[in-house]
């Protein structure tokens, strides 16, 4: 579904991933392990594409729908919305960016947005919340889109254990319906739940 080929990258220069090669299936988790450092973000940018490879290729099957939840969030703290806007976005989709939300959409919506506990906060403006907050409304965002993969950068680390294990239910359904997800974790026991783990040594 999603394959990295000798992925190498760089910051100015400096090498930060050499010689990864690795898939995402579909209808399995992978966890990306590592110190932090090591290249798990940069990694996730590159199979999303919001990143390019300095060598090898990432190859996506044609029209795979990625969703990627980011780990540093400060650039979204510029826009202009609501949290309930933000959750929205994850229900528009190429192609249908102005179509209006069904009544399942909506339902969607505040299902999970009750999940995560951001419910009281649907009014607030994104640059109102707290950290954990905000890392809620995007980690809402993020599986709220009907995507082939699921790119998560340490989707957990600020949520209690109760909202944790709802969410690992929700990865566990959307793998069982056929999605492939790739989540960075240092979590012992979020990263048990994958089918295979990647490690990344730090240089
Ligand atoms: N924008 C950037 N410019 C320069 N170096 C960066 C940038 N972002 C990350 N790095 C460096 O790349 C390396 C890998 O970072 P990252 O992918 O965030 O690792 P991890 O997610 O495993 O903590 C680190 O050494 C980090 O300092
Ligand atoms: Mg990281």
């Amino acid at each position: 579904m999603l394959i990295a080929d000798n992925l190498g990258f760089r910051y100015a220069g400096t090498p930060v991933l050499a010689d990864v090669t690795m898939r995402a299936e579909s209808a399995s988790m992978l966890a990306v392990t590592g110190p932090n450092g090591s290249g798990k973000s940069t990694l996730l940018h590159l199979l999303a594409g919001v990143a390019q490879p300095t060598a090898g290729r990432v190859r996506r099957a044609p029209g795979l729908r990625v969703a990627l939840l980011p780990q540093r969030t400060s650039d979204i703290d510029a826009l202009p919305l609501t949290v309930v806007e933000c959750v929205r976005i994850g229900r528009f989709t190429p192609g249908r960016l102005l179509r209006r939300l069904t009544r399942r959409d909506h339902a969607a919506v505040t299902g999970i947005m009750e999940l995560l506990e951001i419910a009281p906060l649907a009014r607030r403006r994104l640059h109102e919340l707290s950290g954990g907050q905000r890392q809620r409304t995007l980690l809402a965002q993020a599986l709220l889109q009907e995507a082939d993969a699921y790119l998560l950068d340490e989707p957990t680390t600020a949520l209690d254990t109760r909202t944790r294990r709802h969410v690992h239910d929700l990865l566990t359904y959307k793998v069982r319906a056929g999605a492939a997800v790739v989540i960075a974790s240092h979590d012992d026991e979020e990263v048990a739940l994958a089918d295979r783990t990647l490690h990344l040594t730090a240089g």
